[in-house]
C-alpha cells in the first residue's frame, strides 16, 4: 500500500505487496526453451556474416593482406579493409569526452595489440566467412611487444576509474608510517583478466536509407546510440537497438566494442544485413578488460593494533593509446578506521587492448589486496583477524570524515562469523587437519562497493482496463533486472504483479542509464517509481475533482493506492479502481513520466556504500599444493532487498568471481609475442561446478533512508570483493605461506 497526499512520507511509501518477494525470473521459461532471442539469435532476411581476422602481432605494421585468396572464394561476398571501409564521420581515435573510448575500425596500417581487428570478410555463410579471413594470411613488420608491469616508462596517470584522482591522502602517512610500532610493508599483483560472458559480443545490423536497426547486447542503449550516431553522422534516433537479453555484460558490454561497429560498417558496406559475433578467441583483445595491478600497501599499527596509518600505492597499466586505469588502492578510503591514509597511482603503457570496466573496477584487484594485507597486520598485532578489522572499524568513511548513509557491517561480521562458525578459529596457521590429512585454513575478508546512482527516465501507464504499463529502456543482463524493476513498478502503482506489464531492453523505450557501477536497480527502479507516482498523483487529482467520485474532496485529505483502487486515506471504504476513474474521465489511458538521479544533497552529506564480510574455509594438499575452498559464507547488507532469490544469485556469481581471482583467473602474456597464450575456455581458468563449494549468502537487514526513497543500494559488483581476500587468507592459515601475487597456483605452495 502506498500513500498520495500532502503529507506522504517518502521514506514511508510503496511497501507494497511485490517488493521484497523472492520472484522466480519472469524470463526464466523462455530461456531454459531456448525461445528467448538474444542478438545473434536473429536472421534477417538476406542477412551475411562478417568475420573479423585479427592480427597474430601486438605491437607493428599490417604489411600486405592476400585478399585476392579471399576474394576468390566462392562464398565471399565482399572484403573490408583499411584501404576500402566505408568513410566514418568522426575519426575512431578521437576521444571528445573521457568515457569516449577510442576503437580499432581499421582505420591504418598500425597494430596496437594482439586480437586486433585487421579486416573483415563478408559472405553468404559462417563458414565461408570464416574460410575467408583465414586466407588473408596478412603479414606484418612486428616490433618488439610491451607486456609486463617491469616497462620502465612511468608516469601517474590523469585520473583512474570513473575520473577519481590519481593520488588522495588525509593525514601525515609519512610521521604515522615512522612513528607507528609495527608496519607491515607488502607487495601484491593481480593479473589481468579478460571478459568470458557466456554471450560474446555480437551484432546483426540492417541499414534503411541512414535509419539503423541493431540487435546488439548492451549494457547501456543511449550510450550506445550517441556512439554509434556520431560515428555515423547520423541522429540518435534514427538507431533502434534491440537488447531484450544479455548472456552476461560485467562492464564488457557498457559500450559498443570496434568488431560491433565493424558489423554496421559491414552492412553499410555491402547493403545487406549483417551479423558478426566474435568467437571466445576474439573477445580477448577489444572488449576491454581487467587490468593488472602490482599494489605495495604499508600498514602503521600501534601497539595495540590500532590502525595509524594505510597506505596503497599501485602501479597499473593501459593501452599505449587509451588511457583506463585500475582504481585498484581507492578501496583503502572506505573501510578501515586510519588517521592518516593515502593513496597514489603510477601506470605504465603495454600493447594491450585498453583495459577497461570489469565486475568492481578497482575494488575487486584493491580488496584481494587490502584484505590480505589487513590480514598480515592482525597477524603482526597477533589478533584475530576479525577481532583486529572490528577494532579497526570505521564509524565514518575514514578519508572524508562523513557518516555513512547506512552501515550495518557489524551485523554482518557477526551473523556471518556465527553461521560460519569463526569462533573456534585457532590463531596460529597450520594448526587443523582434516581427516584425509589435508592442511585447513579459515580465512575473512570485508566486502564493499559503493551504492551508485546514475540517471534514468521511465513512464507508466494505467490503461482503460485498470492494468499497468510500466516502460523503460532497462538492461538484464541476466542479473534478474526483468524482474526485480517490474516488482517496483507494480508497486509504483499499487498493483499486483500479474496486472502489470512491464517492457525494458529497446532504445525507443525512456532511456534507463547504463546497468553498471551495480546501480541499476536503484537508478531504473526509482525512475519507475517515480513515474508511478506521477501517474498515480494524476488519477487521484481526476477522482478527487470529480464530483461523481466517491473520492470527491479527498485532496486534502490524501488517497492511498492498493490493488487498482485509490481510497480515501481517511477512510478506505470509500474508493474506487483505477478502471471506474479512467471511463467517467473518458480516457482510453493516462501516462505519466518519472526521473531518477542520485541526490546531491545526500551525496555531499553521506557516504553511500554497501558492505559485507566473507569467511571461507579451504583445504590444501600438503604434497601436491592443490587448494580446495571447501565452504564460503557471506553476508551482506545492501540496502533493501528488492527480490532475495536474485540478489542471492548475484551473490552467489560475485563469490564465485572472487574464487576465481583467488585461485584460477589470469591471462597468460608471451613476453616474446606479446600475444595472450591462454585466450580461450580451455585455458584461461574459470571455476567450474566442481570448484565451487557449498555457499551461503546471508542478507543482512539494512534500513537506508538517504540512498534513494526506495532504499536500495546494490548487489552486483560486492559480492567479488572481500572473497578473494578470504580465500587467500585461508590459504595462508592452512599452510603458513603469504601468497602475495594472485591467482595462487600449485607452485606456489609446495617444495
Ligand atoms: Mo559493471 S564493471 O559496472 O558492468
Amino acid at each position: 500500500m502506498s500513500e498520495i497526499g500532502l503529507t506522504q512520507d517518502p521514506a514511508r511509501m510503496r511497501h507494497g505487496s511485490n517488493i521484497g518477494q523472492p520472484l522466480t525470473r519472469r524470463e526464466g521459461v523462455l530461456k531454459v526453451t531456448g525461445a528467448a532471442t538474444f542478438a545473434a539469435d536473429n536472421h534477417p532476411q538476406g542477412m551475411l556474416y562478417a568475420v573479423v581476422a585479427t592480427a597474430s602481432i601486438a605491437r607493428g605494421r599490417l604489411v600486405s593482406l592476400d585478399e585476392a585468396a579471399a576474394r576468390a572464394h566462392p562464398g565471399v561476398v565482399e572484403v573490408m579493409t583499411a584501404a576500402n571501409r566505408p568513410a566514418l564521420a568522426m575519426d575512431p581515435d578521437a576521444k571528445t569526452n573521457p568515457f569516449m573510448f577510442k576503437l580499432d575500425l581499421l582505420q591504418n596500417d598500425r597494430v596496437r595489440y594482439a586480437g586486433q581487428s585487421v579486416a573483415v570478410v563478408i559472405a553468404e555463410t559462417l563458414e565461408a566467412a570464416t574460410e575467408g579471413a583465414a586466407l588473408l594470411k596478412p603479414r606484418y613488420e612486428a616490433e618488439p611487444a610491451r607486456t609486463t608491469l617491469d616497462e620502465p616508462d612511468t608516469f601517474v596517470p590523469p585520473s583512474v576509474g570513473v575520473g577519481n584522482p590519481p593520488e588522495a591522502a588525509k593525514g601525515d602517512v609519512d610521521a604515522a608510517l615512522n612513528e607507528a610500532e609495527t608496519v607491515v610493508d607488502a607487495t601484491y599483483e593481480t593479473p589481468a583478466q579478460y571478459h568470458n560472458p557466456m554471450e560474446p559480443h555480437a551484432v546483426v545490423a540492417r541499414w534503411d536509407g541512414d535509419r539503423l536497426d541493431l540487435d546488439m547486447p548492451s549494457q547501456g542503449l543511449a550510450i550506445a546510440q550517441g556512439r554509434i550516431a556520431g560515428l555515423f553522422g547520423i541522429r540518435p534516433a534514427d538507431i533502434h537497438i534491440r537488447s531484450p537479453y544479455l548472456g552476461g555484460g560485467f562492464g564488457g558490454k557498457g559500450f559498443p566494442a570496434g568488431p560491433q561497429i565493424l558489423g554496421i560498417l559491414a552492412a553499410r558496406m555491402t547493403g545487406r544485413p549483417v551479423k558478426l559475433v566474435l568467437t571466445r578467441q576474439q573477445m580477448y583483445g577489444p572488449v576491454g578488460h581487467r587490468g593488472p595491478t602490482r599494489q605495495r600497501i604499508r600498514v602503521g599499527l600501534d601497539g595495540d593494533g590500532t590502525l595509524a596509518a594505510l597506505e596503497n600505492h599501485t602501479r597499473t597499466a593501459s593501452s599505449t593509446f587509451d588511457d583506463f586505469f585500475e582504481p585498484a588502492a581507492d578501496v583503502a578510503h572506505t573501510l578501515y578506521a586510519s588517521p592518516a591514509i593515502r593513496t597514489t597511482y603510477e601506470a605504465v603503457r603495454l600493447d594491450t587492448g585498453t583495459p577497461l570496466f570489469m565486475r568492481a573496477p578497482g575494488e575487486a584487484s584493491g580488496s584481494i589486496a587490502l584484505e590480505s594485507a589487513i590480514d598480515e597486520a592482525a597477524e603482526a598485532a597477533g589478533m584475530d583477524p576479525l577481532a583486529f578489522r572490528l577494532k579497526n572499524y570505521a564509524e565514518r568513511e575514514p578519508i572524508s570524515g562523513k557518516p555513512f548513509s547506512s552501515k550495518a557491517l557489524r551485523a554482518c561480521y557477526e551473523q556471518g562469523a556465527a553461521r560460519f562458525g569463526w569462533g573456534g578459529r585457532p590463531l596460529a596457521p597450520r594448526s587443523m587437519r582434516d581427516a584425509a590429512g589435508r592442511l585447513v585454513g579459515w580465512g575473512m575478508g570485508t566486502a564493499t562497493f559503493p551504492a551508485l546512482m546514475f540517471q534514468a527516465k521511465a513512464r507508466a501507464t494505467i490503461r482503460a482496463d485498470g492494468s499497468g504499463l510500466l516502460e523503460t529502456g532497462a538492461h538484464d543482463m541476466g542479473q534478474g533486472a526483468w524482474t526485480a524493476l517490474a516488482q517496483i513498478a507494480a508497486d509504483a502503482v499499487g498493483l499486483p504483479i500479474d496486472r502489470v506489464e512491464f517492457r525494458a531492453g529497446t532504445s525507443d523505450l525512456p532511456d534507463a542509464g547504463i546497468a553498471g557501477g551495480s546501480g541499476h536497480t536503484a537508478t531504473a527502479g526509482m525512475a519507475l517509481h517515480s513515474a508511478g507516482e506521477a501517474v498515480i498523483a494524476k488519477l487521484a487529482e481526476l477522482a478527487t475533482a470529480d464530483e461523481a467520485s466517491p473520492l470527491f474532496g479527498a485532496g486534502n485529505v490524501g488517497t492511498l493506492v492498493r490493488d487498482g483502487r485509490l481510497e480515501r486515506r481517511d477512510d478506505e471504504s470509500r474508493g474506487e479502481d483505477f478502471a471506474a476513474i479512467l471511463r467517467r474521465a473518458g480516457l482510453d489511458t493516462i501516462s505519466a513520466d518519472g526521473e531518477a538521479a542520485q541526490d546531491p544533497a545526500a551525496q555531499d552529506a553521506y557516504a553511500m556504500h554497501a558492505h559485507g564480510a566473507v569467511f571461507a574455509e579451504v583445504t590444501v594438499d600438503p604434497d601436491l599444493g592443490q587448494v580446495r575452498v571447501t565452504r564460503l559464507v557471506g553476508a551482506f547488507a545492501a540496502g533493501r532487498i528488492i527480490n532475495p532469490r536474485m540478489v542471492e544469485s548475484q551473490l552467489f556469481g560475485g563469490m564465485i568471481w572472487g574464487l576465481s581471482f583467488a585461485l584460477h583467473e589470469h591471462a597468460v602474456v608471451d613476453k616474446r609475442s606479446g600475444r595472450i597464450m591462454n585466450a580461450d575456455l580451455a585455458e584461461y581458468r574459470i571455476p567450474v561446478n566442481a570448484d565451487v563449494p557449498p555457499m551461503e549468502a546471508i542478507l543482512v537487514h539494512e534500513d537506508d533512508p538517504h540512498v534513494n526513497a526506495l532504499g536500495i543500494k546494490g548487489v552486483g559488483e560486492i559480492g567479488i570483493t572481500g572473497t578473494g581476500g578470504a580465500i587467500a587468507n585461508a590459504v595462508h592459515h592452512a599452510t603458513g605461506r603469504r601468497i602475495r601475487r594472485f591467482p595462487i597456483g600449485l607452485a606456489d605452495l609446495i617444495g
